[in-house]
């Protein structure tokens, strides 16, 4: 607890993708523009805002679980302010669950209102009362991101917002609205205001940065986007999330092979290797679409790395489509996967399908899955011992913190010793050994910018 003449304390706890750690990073700029600073511990903070995320069961859960336990914290705090925000919000009825069951929950704001936090926090501490104000779609005229203040040598950029491509499994449409582009030129201003305070490589945030300037009055596409972006001066690497296959053009693929600083990383989640299955999602392509965008991916990008998302147990699925998946999987070989058994969301088509899949057999073929996955995994990670690669330092590891790690550009997580702290430097080093999850080296040189 603060008294009056002590900065007040802040904490955010995020949940979900990218896309809510971004807003995160916005709602804390924007804390600390009134007067707010951030703290590390529950206890000592005056204001908690929990950004929140619906795309599985499992995430609602942990929501619901740590709001029980800040019901604890705000017994003994009682001056303190929890506002929760992101996806959940957006549920239909979700406003009134709270009113009900949470009541010790300050604010209830959405996705689409994230910049009016300081307004809701101002009529929260006024009048005591619960304000909830989630907004069921963006405003007509959007104000663009405040600014932020960056930390470290890597930083998210938003893209676009929303999604309009109604996978019949997903929640995102229903909560985060349709898509909307950024203005180019709000997107380069932001890039360089990062560069100027450090930032070597940003990351592109969308649902689908495919289709990136489809709504904008300017006859730009994603395309464009990246090379208006590689002419910033001092931004070293470019990143982007997520590519959908359906959208992903001859163009771009000419563009990510002759680009120097975007890196040699793509995820582009398959979902799955039936074509029967895929169309049930409403994914638009088939097995063979994708398994040819692949081939032509890594004929025009030499060293390119791939991982994906998949869906397992979609509604109607059966032996032979699950199948299909493996075999997908084993002709890709991925760098890496993301495997997730399918969860019923309501509200979307998906979830009043017949024939849902047994959990029983839902977490059987998971485990096939997983497994086959990690031997790729692996074989990707072995493939890289004896390389010198470049590594961007991102501070000390966070398993050994007498090591530092950082990733080189196919996005493998490298840890090496360093007596000097090299955090936010480009460095070479040699890959000596590797695991599932990280590749080990030795410092060579420091390279470029040392
Ligand atoms: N826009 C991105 C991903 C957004 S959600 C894309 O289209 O790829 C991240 C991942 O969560 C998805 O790729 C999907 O694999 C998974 N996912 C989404 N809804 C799900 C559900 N209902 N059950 C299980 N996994 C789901
Ligand atoms: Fe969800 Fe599909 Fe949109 Fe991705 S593209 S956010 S999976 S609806
Ligand atoms: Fe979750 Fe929302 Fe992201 S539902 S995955 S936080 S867009």
């Amino acid at each position: 607890m603060n008294t009056d003449n002590k900065k007040k304390g802040y904490l955010t706890i995020t949940f979900g993708c990218q896309m809510n750690e971004h807003d995160s990073e916005v709602i804390a700029a924007m804390l600390e523009k009134m007067g707010y600073s951030a703290v590390e511990d529950r206890q000592s903070a005056d204001i908690i805002v929990v950004n929140t995320c619906c795309i599985r069961e499992t995430a609602e859960n942990k929501v619901f679980g740590l709001l029980g336990r800040l019901r604890k914290i705000k017994e003994s705090n009682p001056n303190l302010i929890i506002a929760m925000g992101g996806c959940m919000s957006q549920q239909e009825g979700m406003g009134k669950r709270i009113k009900e069951r949470f009541r010790y929950v300050d604010i209830v704001f959405g996705t689409h209102n994230v910049n009016k936090l300081p307004e809701f926090i101002a009529q929260a501490s006024e009048k005591r009362r619960q304000v909830i104000e989630v907004w069921s779609s963006a405003p007509e005229e959007m104000e663009d991101i405040p600014e932020r203040k960056v930390s470290g040598p890597r930083a998210w950029v938003c893209i676009m917002y929303g999604c309009n491509n109604f996978c019949t499994y997903c929640i995102v449409p229903y909560v985060r609205g349709r898509e909307r582009s950024r203005n180019q030129h709000d997107i380069v201003n932001e890039i360089k205001n990062m560069v100027g305070q450090g930032v070597k490589e940003v990351t592109l945030l969308g649902q689908n940065v495919n289709s990136y300037g489809k709504d904008l009055d300017s006859d730009i596409d994603f395309s464009d986007l990246l090379v208006m972006l590689e002419n910033i001066e001092g931004l070293e690497r470019i990143r982007f999330m997520t590519s959908h296959p359906r959208d992903f053009s001859d163009k771009l693929i000419s563009t990510l092979s002759e680009s120097k600083k975007v890196c040699e990383h793509i995820h582009l989640p398959v979902q799955s290797g039936s074509s029967t299955i895929l169309k049930h999602m409403n994914r638009g392509y088939d097995r063979e679409d994708y398994l040819r965008l692949v081939n032509k991916i890594k004929g025009s990008i030499p060293g390119v790395s791939l991982t994906t998302d998949i869906i397992i147990g979609f509604p109607g699925e059966n032996e032979k489509d699950f199948l299909d998946t493996m075999d997908l999987v084993r002709q890709v070989k991925f760098d890496g996967g993301f495997v997730f058994v399918y969860n019923k969301r309501s509200g979307t088509p998906a979830a009043k399908m017949s024939q849902q899949v047994p959990d029983e057999i839902k977490s059987k073929r998971i485990q096939d899955l997983i497994a086959m996955q990690n031997e790729f995994t692996l074989e990707s990670n072995e493939k890289e011992v004896g390389k010198v690669l470049e590594v961007l330092v991102e501070g000390k590891s966070k398993t050994r913190d007498d090591r530092l790690s950082g990733r080189t550009r196919n996005n493998k997580l490298v840890m090496f010793d360093s007596d000097e702290d090299l955090t936010g430097k480009l460095v070479s080093v040699k890959i000596t050994d590797f695991g599932l999850t990280h590749l080990g080296g030795e410092l060579v040189f420091l390279s470029k910018d040392h």
